[in-house]
């Protein structure tokens, strides 16, 4: 018997409860006309198949059930070209060259977006040779239920930006800011740690056993899930997004220098828009809330790319004016890839350079800006840093390089190099900009505490201590296991003069920038 059959039009009782109706296809209006799927069951299974089209039909895809004339577009599991051809031989149905024969990655990239994505080579099944036969089993692909142990720290796992589950990890994050804003550390970090899984899946979870064996989902986790797999998005977030709280301090901490306190004291205070918190007589803002406020509009837009690159150029130039020898690195989001950022971080060292100069280098930059009028905003942070002094305990701790929180004006003609173009407005944008300083036997560990991400950190520092007994933070890595070696206690300090070399001391693979947005 046809399983659709039994899903669509058997009997009722038989009927998989979250499968819709029989008359799916016409309860959702049809979006995209130019396109017909049929889905195969065949290494699919009828479950499975079901879901996906009744997922496909409330995404406004015309879905049949049965295989006909007006099916522009086969869609199929575990099944090479070859496969497909044969299926369709045996149905006595001929394939036309209008017919496209496409994996099911490119239904769920279509589910993700909303709407038919290109297909390309990835996506097209691949039809060997003339006559059917069996694909080897090299060419058959992993199911998204691998049983490949995924790691509990991020730092184990490989994150690139290719998130496929942005429509769960962008849901979690919503809950877990919405935690953050109440004060529910447990909760929040359990979603951020269930979004940071998520990111690292080379697949798209679209049923709930896809979620199997994937550590940090919890209960909770699970059931906004659920929630997404069976209605396209969660009641749970859809609350929160309209939540007077989260919606007044996610306004609130837009503005650079405004913390959780500062929005709890202007919510309470019955503030709701950031337009009567800025004409209030009564209240008294910091240097950095004034600043916040006043460059509001260019801060909140995002640095791109090309800006980040020509805030580097700025860096580089008055670095070097200073000190030639010293190296400097853009760190952060744009070294893990990242193409927009809140700020721009840069780490910088230097091999020659005397105690003193090294203490100067940041003052002497940040003034050059000044006496060009290009420093909006400066705020110098000296250095606490001590050759012997143990990495901390807490996974969240400031390091203790000197640095400057600044925001720099960076001229249009800076980022444009086609002088002839026309800008309106003031000719600058306000740009948020992070620098550190830190000697030069430590740019290991600096790169990679200022790399990121939070998460990816946060990781490293939570394995080093429960998986190998060391103590890792921005500045060293300390190993407790020769804690009770006669040996001196700056011997149980491990030196690194790479990022690889630290990995290599934790016992971990590398993992390279790219592949730490965790
Ligand atoms: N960091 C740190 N100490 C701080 C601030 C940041 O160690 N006082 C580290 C964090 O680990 C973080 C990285 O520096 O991952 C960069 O911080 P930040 O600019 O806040 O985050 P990005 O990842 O660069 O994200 P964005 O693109 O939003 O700037
Ligand atoms: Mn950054
Ligand atoms: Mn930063």
């Amino acid at each position: 018997m046809d399983p659709l059959r039994a899903v669509h039009l058997g009997p009722r009782k038989k009927r998989p409860k979250q499968m819709g109706t029989s008359a799916a296809s016409t309860l959702h209006d049809i979006r995209f006309q130019d396109l017909v799927l049929f889905i195969l069951e065949k290494k699919m299974g009828s479950t499975r198949r079901a879901f996906l089209m009744d997922l496909a039909r409330r995404k406004g895809f015309r879905v049949e059930n049965e295989l006909s004339d007006s099916v522009t577009h086969i869609v199929a599991e575990n099944n090479s070209g070859t496969d497909v051809l044969e299926w369709l031989q045996e149905q006595n149905i001929k394939a036309t060259s209008e017919l496209e024969l496409l994996d099911i990655s490119w239904l769920i990239e279509c589910m993700g977006a909303g709407k038919p994505v290109e297909m390309t080579g990835k996506h097209q099944l691949l039809v060997r040779g003339s006559s059917p036969s069996p694909i080897p089993v090299s060419e058959m692909k992993t199911p998204p239920l691998a049983v490949r142990k995924i790691s509990q720290y991020a730092c184990q796992r490989r994150t690139t930006l290719n998130n496929c589950n942005h429509i769960f990890t962008d849901a979690f994050e919503i809950l877990a800011e919405n935690y953050e804003f109440r004060e529910n550390e447990g909760s929040c970090l359990a979603f951020m740690r269930a979004a940071s899984v998520l990111k690292s899946l080379p697949f798209p979870v679209i049923s709930m056993k896809d979620t199997e064996g994937i550590p940090c989902l919890g209960d909770k986790v699970k059931c906004v899930i659920e929630g997404i797999i069976e209605d396209g998005e969660s009641s749970e977030v859809k609350a929160v997004l309209n939540d007077e709280r989260y919606k007044s301090f996610k306004l609130f901490t837009s503005v650079f220098g405004v913390g959780l306190k500062t929005a709890e004291k202007w919510f309470r205070m019955g503030f709701r828009t950031l337009s009567t918190i800025k004409s209030d007589e009564t209240l008294k803002f910091t240097r950095m809330q004034k600043a916040g406020f006043l460059y509001y509009e260019d801060l909140v837009s995002c640095v791109n790319r090309v800006e980040a690159e020509a805030v580097s150029v700025l860096v580089q130039e008055a670095v070097a004016h200073f000190l030639p020898d010293a190296l400097v690195t853009m760190t952060g989001g744009f070294r893990r890839g990242k193409m927009i950022g809140h700020d721009v971080d840069f780490l910088i060292t230097s091999p020659g350079a005397a105690e003193e100069e090294e203490q100067q280098l940041l003052h002497q930059v940040t003034n050059l800006w000044k006496q060009k009028e290009l420093l909006l905003y400066c705020d110098h942070i000296e250095s606490t840093f001590e050759k012997f002094k143990l990495p901390s305990r807490k996974v969240d701790a400031l390091d203790h390089f000197q640095k400057c929180f600044l925001i720099l004006k960076l001229p249009h003609q800076r980022v444009d190099t086609d002088r002839s173009s026309q800008h309106e407005g003031k000719g600058w944008k306000a740009i948020r900009v992070d620098l550190v300083m830190c000697p030069y036997e430590r740019r290991a560990f600096a790169l990679l505490g200022w790399t990121g991400s939070r998460q990816f950190e946060r990781d490293l520092r939570r394995y080093a201590t429960h998986e190998r007994k060391m103590m890792l933070d921005n500045h060293a890595l300390y190993d407790k296991t020769k804690a009770n070696s006669p040996a001196l206690p700056r011997r149980m300090f491990l030196e690194a003069e790479s990022e690889e070399e630290i990995f290599a001391h934790l016992g971990l693979d590398y993992i390279e920038p790219q592949e730490r947005n965790a």
